[in-house]
């Protein structure tokens, strides 16, 4: 790529970028949120069309107006956030959008075997005829890879691969992803963390504010080097003081239990308090209770058996909005389903849950005070570093970073006594991490008390007062202290 620029409106999301990518290397794009990666990609692969600037393929210039114009072309893409069909099964998904994919004419037996030979030629594990739906992220993820070699890609571009994805999983990809090098096809990988970029890259090309600022190779740099590249200045090492509280607990469960004969979507005898002032985290591999656990303390569902108390009141009636007015605070695991409104702007999200209150509108809501939320959104994003270019921007069109910023100032300024944060940093570069950490133990100093979800095992030792590990919807034990064993943490997670 040559020269690329992307402008919207005014403001350019990439300028004057050159990125050449070698047969038979991963590459990796690093830069801080907002910095242009995806941009950049979407051009690649035929979704935007550059302001300036010429792609070249093999030497040859080309033209690429849309993604099946780049599927053609031997481009591939697994995006930020998945693009399967999940009422159809794994095969069908496969197939969709490729050669002759309709009709009724379709030689399912060749295709199966065609695409069972590539799933054993790089150990793409995936179970042909089941719903996307029956499958887990990192399942679905490989059938995103299948899918791209399927149509012939030999350039894999690979945005934010792994945020999701376990430890074990993450292995799993590279180990893929080393054999497609191995064969000679080239991969574009984008990823916030620096352990996995160190690992996978052979070169690394940083991105700042839409600019290259260089490319290195992989053995001439390090973690810090590459860190203040990336956001232009130099991150000190950062060490959480554990707090013990003697608090009263904000919130308690006694042997909660909630579709209990599910491994994985279930919770089974949980008992646990979160206290004022302490952050309680959550270990665990994702899918083992953690998503029904956040949803019971923030009024989703209803525990089946055993007992709620909020602040040490007994609770009965299980609705969020309930549990907002009694001063719950959620940072729910998936931001677009659940944590913003993407077609309003990013001030209407940001005063979302205080529409009612006398500070934004007259007669609880019906007539709102535009010029009071939008001096009060652009404080926020001032305070909150939320880039954009206005907040009356709709939030979808931020950054994906960005936008979980947005999600980080509502809830932290609702002055909330508990706050639920589920994964409050995947996806986040490595400066706006820190800051999120930092406005969480400022916010338990001030006597919030904190449940945090997170799969991110460093996160949780480096964040949490107290760590409970949670595996198949049971609490397998609990650790505290200044040197959590980490060891003995790993082993109860996986059961042990
Ligand atoms: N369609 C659009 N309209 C307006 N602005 C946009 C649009 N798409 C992207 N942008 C802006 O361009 C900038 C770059 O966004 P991009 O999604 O490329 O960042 P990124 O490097 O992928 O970040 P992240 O790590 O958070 O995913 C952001 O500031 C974003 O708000
Ligand atoms: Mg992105």
């Amino acid at each position: 790529m040559e020269h690329i620029s992307k402008r919207f409106g005014d403001f350019y999301a990439n300028r004057d970028v050159d990125l050449s990518v070698a047969r038979g290397e991963v590459h990796t794009l690093l830069g801080e949120n907002g910095a242009g990666k995806s941009t950049l990609m979407n051009i690649l692969i035929g979704l935007y069309q550059p302001t300036e600037g010429k792609i070249f393929l093999n030497g040859k210039e080309v033209r690429i107006e849309s993604p099946s114009q780049a599927v053609a072309l031997g481009i591939g893409m697994v995006y930020q956030h998945f693009m399967l069909v999940e009422a159809m099964t794994v095969f069908e998904n496969i197939i969709l959008g490729g050669r002759n994919s309709s009709g009724i004419f379709i030689d399912r037996e060749a295709r199966r075997k065609e695409i069972l030979e590539l799933s054993e030629r790089y150990g793409l594990d995936v179970e042909l005829d089941k719903l996307i739906t029956e499958i887990s992220v990192g399942a679905q993820q490989r059938v995103e890879i299948l899918k791209a070699l399927y149509h012939g890609a030999e350039l894999l571009i690979l945005d934010e691969p792994s945020a999701a994805l376990t430890d074990i999983e993450v292995e799993g990809l590279f180990a893929i992803m080393r054999k497609l090098i191995g064969e000679g096809k080239s991969i574009i990988f984008i990823s916030h963390k620096m352990r996995e970029v160190l690992h996978i890259s052979d070169r690394i090309t940083i991105l700042r504010a839409g600019q290259v600022v260089t490319t290195v190779d992989r053995a001439e740099t390090d973690g810090q080097a590459l860190a203040s590249m990336m956001i232009g200045r130099e991150l000190s090492g950062s060490h959480y003081e554990k707090r013990v509280s003697k608090d009263r607990p904000v919130v308690r469960l006694d042997r909660v239990d909630y579709d209990k004969a599910s491994k994985h979507n279930g919770l089974n005898g949980v008992s646990l308090e979160v206290r004022q002032g302490e952050i309680v985290g959550i270990a665990g591999v994702d899918g083992n209770g953690q998503t029904q656990l956040a949803q019971l303390v923030t009024g989703v569902i209803a525990p089946q058996s055993g007992a709620i108390s909020f602040d040490e009141k007994h609770v009965a009636v299980f609705d969020p909005s309930a549990f907002i007015e009694s001063g719950v605070a959620h940072v729910p695991e998936d931001r677009n389903l659940q944590g913003l409104i993407g077609s309003m702007s990013v001030a209407d999200n940001l005063v979302l849950k205080s529409t009612g209150t006398s500070a934004f509108s007259k007669w609880r809501g019906l007539l709102l005070k535009k010029n009071a939320i939008g001096d009060y959104s652009r404080k926020m994003a001032q305070r909150y570093d939320i880039r954009c270019t206005s907040v009356d921007q709709d939030v979808r069109s931020l950054s994906g970073g960005n936008q979980q910023k947005v999600i980080l100032a509502r809830e932290l300024e609702s002055d909330p006594s508990l706050l639920v944060a589920a994964h409050p940093t995947r996806g986040l570069d490595i400066g706006a991490t820190r800051f999120v950490h930092d406005q969480m133990i400022a916010a338990r100093d001030r006597g919030v008390g904190i449940l945090l979800i997170s799969a991110d095992f460093d996160e949780i030792l480096e964040m949490s007062d107290r760590i409970l590990v949670i595996f198949e919807g049971q609490i397998m034990g609990e650790f505290s202290g200044e040197n959590p064993p980490i060891e003995e943490i790993s082993l109860a997670m996986t059961g042990r």
